[in-house]
C-alpha cells in the first residue's frame, strides 16, 4: 500500500476544549454546585468536587500533557461566580488566577480561546432567574467587559456562549440542568436573553479590544428525515432543525430568533460574529408521530447501525461533522471545530471516532472552506454534568478519587495528528488498520 498524507493548512489550530465547572473543582458559589447536592440530580449521585483539580494547580501539568503532545491551542471557560462572587463585588484574585493560566498557556506554545459562559451562574444570580431575568443581559455584558480588560494581554479570541440552544432545551425544556424546568416559553426566553447578552458582550468586548475575535460554540446537530421521501418526516426534520439548530445561529445574521413557535426581533445580535464555532457530536434520524405530542409529534433516533457510545449518548456519524461544516458556511466567515469527541472509557472508539471526524474536517478543507482549527473535547475525562462521571471524554483518563491521569491509545494518534499537522496512511495503518481501503483506497 503506498504511503499518502492529507494535511492540514499552515497555522492549523489543534487542541482540545475545556470548561471551568468541568475542571477547576470546588466550584461551591455556582448554581450547579447547588445542583449537585440535590439528591437525584446527578446519575449515581456523582459530584463535580476536586474535578480535574485545575483550579488547586494541576492545570500545569495537564496543560504540559497537551504542549508535549504537540497541541497548539487550549479553549477554556472563565467561571463567572469566581470573578463575581456576589453582585458586588469582583473577584481580582480570581482574575489573577486566570492570568497566570493564560500566561502558564503562551508558555506552553498554546494559543488560548477564551470563553465567558459554559453552563454555570453564579448563585447570586440564579437565584434571581438567571437568564431568565431580563437584566442578565446587561450584567453579562459587565462581567465579560470585567474580565476582558483584566485578561487582554492574552488572548483576543474570545467566546462569549457555549451552546446557548443546549442551555436552553436541557435546562428549561428537558428539565436535566438547573433550573430543571420543563416550560416552552421560559425556554424561548432565555435563547432571547441569551442572544442579548451575546450581542452586548460581542460590543463590549470590541470596545475594550479593537482587533478582538469574537463568536461562540454553537451545538450543531443534523437531523436527516429518517423517510427522505415522506413529506411529515421532512417537515418534522426541518422544524426540529429550525428550532434547534437554525434559530439562534440565523439571528446572529439577521437579527430575527425565529422558535417557530414565535419570533422575536433582536436587531442589535445581527453581524456579532467575527468567526463562527461549531460543536459536533452527533447526528439524528427523525420521524414524523402522532403519538408524541409532547415532543412536538418527533421521533428522534441514531442512524441504524451506526457504532454507539459507551452510555449510547453518542453515535459515530463521521459525515454529520461534514454537514455541520458545510452548514457553518452560510456566515461567511472562518470556521473553527471548537468541540468533537465521544465518551469511551476503554478507548476501543475514540481512534476511529477521532480519524473519521478529523477525515471528514480534511475533506471540508479541501473545498476550501475556511476551517481554521479543531477542538477535541477534551483533554482528560472532566466532571459531565447531570451524567457525573459517567461518561469518559478525556484523552487522558482521570482517576477520580487520586487525580492519577491515564495514559489512553488516543494521545498517540492525536499528538502524530497535531505534530504532523496531518492524517497519514501510516497513522491509520497503526491505530485503525480497518480504515485504511476506505480513506486511502488505492
Ligand atoms: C457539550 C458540552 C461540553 C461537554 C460535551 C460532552 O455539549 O459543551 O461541556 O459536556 O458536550
Amino acid at each position: 500500500m503506498p504511503q499518502a498524507i492529507f494535511h492540514f493548512p499552515t497555522g492549523f489550530l489543534w487542541g482540545t476544549a475545556t470548561s471551568s465547572h468541568q475542571v477547576e473543582g470546588n466550584n461551591r458559589n455556582n448554581d450547579w454546585w447547588a445542583w449537585e447536592e440535590q439528591p437525584g440530580r446527578i446519575l449515581n449521585g456523582h459530584r463535580s468536587g476536586l474535578a480535574c483539580d485545575w483550579w488547586g494547580g494541576r492545570w500545569r501539568e495537564d496543560l504540559d500533557r497537551a504542549r508535549e503532545t504537540g497541541q497548539n491551542a487550549h479553549r477554556l471557560s472563565i467561571e463567572w461566580s469566581r470573578v463575581q462572587p456576589s453582585a458586588d463585588r469582583w473577584d481580582e484574585d480570581a482574575l489573577d488566577h486566570y492570568r497566570t493560566i493564560l500566561r502558564g498557556m503562551h508558555e506552553r506554545g498554546l494559543m488560548p480561546i477564551v470563553n465567558f459562559f459554559h453552563f454555570s451562574l453564579p448563585l447570586w444570580l440564579s437565584e434571581q432567574g438567571g437568564w431568565e431575568n431580563d437584566d442578565t443581559p446587561a450584567l453579562f455584558a459587565r462581567y465579560v467587559r470585567k474580565s476582558v480588560e483584566a485578561l487582554r494581554e492574552y488572548t483576543s479570541t474570545w467566546m462569549t456562549i457555549n451552546e446557548p440552544n443546549v442551555y436552553a432545551y436541557e435546562g428549561y425544556l428537558v428539565g436535566l440542568f438547573p433550573p430543571g424546568k420543563q416550560d416552552l416559553q421560559a425556554t424561548m426566553k432565555v435563547l432571547y436573553n441569551l442572544l442579548r447578552g451575546h450581542a452586548m458582550a460581542y460590543r463590549e468586548i470590541h470596545n475594550v479590544q479593537r482587533e478582538a475575535r469574537v463568536g461562540l460554540a454553537l451545538a450543531v446537530r443534523p437531523l436527516r428525515p429518517a423517510g427522505p421521501l415522506t413529506f411529515l418526516d421532512s417537515v418534522a426534520a426541518r422544524l426540529g432543525s429550525q428550532f434547534f439548530n437554525d434559530a439562534f445561529a440565523d439571528a446572529l445574521i439577521d437579527g430575527k430568533l425565529n422558535m417557530v413557535f414565535k419570533t422575536f426581533r433582536v436587531p442589535e445580535a445581527a453581524g456579532t460574529q467575527d468567526y463562527v464555532g461549531v460543536n459536533y457530536y452527533t447526528m439524528d434520524l427523525v420521524r414524523f408521530n402522532l403519538l408524541r405530542r409532547k415532543d412536538f409529534f418527533t421521533e428522534r433516533f441514531f442512524p441504524p447501525g451506526a457504532e454507539l457510545s459507551d452510555t449510547g449518548f453518542i453515535a459515530n456519524v463521521p459525515e454529520g461533522m461534514f454537514e455541520t461544516i458545510r452548514w457553518a458556511r452560510k456566515f461567511k466567515l472562518p470556521i473553527l471545530v471548537t468541540e468533537n469527541g465521544v465518551e469511551d472509557a476503554d478507548d476501543h472508539l475514540r481512534p476511529r471516532y477521532l480519524i473519521e471526524h478529523i477525515h471528514q474536517v480534511w475533506r471540508a478543507v479541501n473545498y476550501n472552506w475556511p476551517v481554521k482549527g479543531y477542538f477535541h473535547w477534551t483533554l482528560v475525562d472532566n466532571f459531565e454534568w447531570e451524567r457525573g462521571w459517567t461518561q469518559r471524554f478525556g484523552l487522558w483518563g482521570l482517576d477520580v478519587d487520586t487525580q492519577q491521569r491515564i495514559r489512553r491509545r488516543s494521545v498517540d494518534l492525536y499528538a502524530a495528528i497535531c505534530r504532523q499537522n496531518a492524517l497519514s496512511s501510516e497513522m491509520v495503518e497503526a491505530f485503525v488498520p480497518a480504515l485504511l481501503p476506505r480513506l486511502f483506497p488505492g
